[in-house]
C-alpha cells in the first residue's frame, strides 16, 4: 500500500480545555457572553449540560453559543452526569465546594476510575464536605463558606489547579497554591481577564484572592492545539505531505509537542496572529526526511501530557531512541495511555518498551497491519494516535471504538479524510 501525504489546510474544532473553562466559569460570573468556535466534542457537550442543570443560561449551540452567568446562584441540588470528562468533574468540584447545595457528580465507566481524592483532599481543608467513593466518582460535595489554603500540589495537573482556583476565588483569605512544575495556564488568563485577583508571589506560588467575576461580552475560541498535533505529526512522517493547521491555540503552556516535533528535526513553522483571548495562529508542518529521537525530561510532560500518544507514534519512525521521562500521569488519563500504546504500536511492529513510568520508543521501524483489530480502550487520544499509525502500515488496519475520537474531535474523520484526499501541489 502506498503511503499517501497529507496535504491541504484545516481547522480543529474549538480548544477542549479552553472551552470547558469558559462555560464552567461563567457559573460564578456576572454578565453574559457570545462564544465563538466553542467545541462541538462530547466532553465540552457534557460541561454545557452541567452549566445548564445548575442554573447558568446557555442558548445557541456550536458558533452561535451565548452564556449568561449565573453569578454563584446556583440550584441547591443536581445529580451531574460528567461523562467522559475528568476535566468537569474536577473544575465543578471547585466551583461547588463554595455554593450552599448537595450536589452529585458521576462520569463514564472511564471517569469513573480515575482519581478524584487528589481534588476532594484539599477542597475539604478548606472546609467543603466532598465524599468520593474510594478515591473515585461518584463524588457528593456538600458546598458552604471555604476558607483559603496554602497548598503544595502533589501533581502537576491544571485540573486539579483550575479546581482550587475555583474554590478560591469564593474562599475567605488568600489562596496560595505551590505546583511541582508549571501546567497549562488557561484557568489564570481567563479568570484575570474576568476581573479575578490572581497574581504570582515572590516564591512563585500563584495566589488568588476572594472576589466577583463578569465575563467578556465575547470570547473567540482558538481551534484545539491537541487536535492539530495528530495531522501535524502525520505530515512529519508521511514523504509528501504539507499541511496547515489555521487559527489554533499557540498557548505556550501547550506547544511543548511543537518543540519535541521540532528537536526531531521536523520542518515545523508558527505564525502568530493574535494574542486574546490566548495565542493563537498558523501551525505549517512540511515532510523534510527522516525524524531523530530525542530526550522528553519529566519536567516537560506537563506542557504536552496530551501529545505523548501521537508523538510515541512518531518516534516509531525517528532513527534512535525517543524517551518520555516519568510520565505516570498518562496511566490515569482516559485509560491507562502508556501501557496502551506499548501494547499497540508493539502489535504494530515498533520498539516500543514501558520502563517504570518511562516510555522507551527505539526506531526507525516499519508498521505493518495486524491480524486482529487494534484497541482504542474508549480513550479518543489512542484512537486518534492509532488511527495516524495506521497510514503508515501496510494494509488496511482495524481500529475498536474508534468513534470515541468524539470525545474531544467529532470530525477527526473527515479532516483526515480530506487532507489524504488533496493532489500534490
Ligand atoms: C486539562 C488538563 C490536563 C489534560 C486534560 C485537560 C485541562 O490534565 O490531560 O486533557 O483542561 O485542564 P492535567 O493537567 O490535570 O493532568
Amino acid at each position: 500500500m502506498s503511503r499517501r501525504p497529507l496535504i491541504g489546510t484545516f481547522r480543529p474544532p474549538g480548544d477542549k480545555s479552553v472551552s470547558h473553562r469558559v462555560a464552567l466559569f461563567s457559573l460564578l460570573s456576572e454578565g453574559s457572553c457570545s462564544v465563538g468556535n466553542y467545541s462541538h466534542c462530547a466532553d465540552c457537550a457534557s460541561t454545557l449540560a452541567a452549566v445548564a442543570l445548575l442554573g447558568g443560561g446557555v442558548a445557541g449551540e456550536g458558533g452561535a453559543l451565548r452564556l449568561r452567568g449565573a453569578g454563584g446562584r446556583l440550584v441547591a441540588e443536581a445529580d451531574i452526569d460528567c461523562g467522559n470528562s475528568g476535566t468537569t468533574m474536577r473544575m465543578l468540584q471547585g466551583i461547588l465546594a463554595g455554593r450552599r447545595g448537595v450536589y452529585r457528580l458521576r462520569g463514564d465507566e472511564s471517569l469513573s476510575r480515575r482519581p478524584m481524592e487528589r481534588v476532594a483532599a484539599p477542597l475539604r481543608r478548606m472546609g467543603a464536605g466532598v465524599e468520593t467513593t474510594d478515591g473515585h466518582a461518584p463524588v457528593i460535595v456538600r458546598g458552604g463558606p471555604l476558607t483559603a489554603i496554602d497548598y503544595a500540589l502533589p501533581v502537576a495537573s491544571a485540573q486539579l489547579k483550575s479546581a482550587l482556583l475555583l474554590a478560591g476565588i469564593q474562599a475567605a483569605g488568600t489562596t496560595r497554591l505551590r505546583e511541582p512544575a508549571p501546567s497549562r495556564d488557561h484557568s489564570e488568563r481567563l479568570l484575570t481577564a474576568w476581573g479575578a485577583r490572581l497574581w504570582r508571589d515572590e516564591q512563585g506560588a500563584l495566589c488568588i484572592a476572594p472576589g466577583a467575576l463578569r465575563m467578556e461580552s465575547l470570547v473567540a475560541i482558538p481551534g484545539d492545539t491537541s487536535g492539530a498535533a495528530f495531522f501535524a505529526c502525520g505530515a512529519a512522517l508521511v514523504p509528501g505531505s504539507d499541511v496547515v493547521a489555521r487559527d489554533v491555540l499557540l498557548n505556550p503552556s501547550r506547544t511543548g509537542w511543537l518543540e519535541v516535533l521540532r528537536r526531531m528535526g521536523a520542518a515545523v513553522e508558527c505564525q502568530a496572529a493574535s494574542e486574546h483571548p490566548e495565542p493563537m495562529g498558523t501551525i505549517h508542518v512540511v515532510h523534510r526526511g527522516t525524524l531523530r529521537g530525542t530526550e522528553v525530561p519529566a519536567g516537560e510532560i506537563p506542557n504536552l501530557v496530551d501529545e505523548v500518544p501521537i508523538l510515541a507514534v512518531a518516534a516509531t519512525q525517528a532513527v534512535g531512541t525517543t524517551v518520555f521521562r516519568e510520565a505516570a500521569e498518562l496511566r490515569v488519563k482516559e485509560c491507562d495511555r502508556l501501557a496502551a500504546m506499548e501494547k499497540e504500536l508493539t502489535r504494530l511492529g515498533a520498539d516500543i518498551e514501558v520502563r517504570g513510568d518511562t516510555l522507551v520508543v527505539r526506531g526507525p521501524t516499519p508498521l505493518r497491519a495486524p491480524a486482529e483489530a487494534c484497541e482504542s480502550y474508549g480513550d479518543h487520544r489512542i484512537a486518534m494516535a492509532l488511527r495516524i499509525a495506521s497510514l503508515l502500515c501496510d494494509a488496511p488496519v482495524e481500529i475498536r471504538d474508534e468513534a470515541c475520537a468524539a470525545v474531544s474531535y467529532p470530525n477527526f474523520a473527515q479532516t483526515l479524510t480530506g487532507l489524504l484526499a488533496q493532489e500534490d501541489p
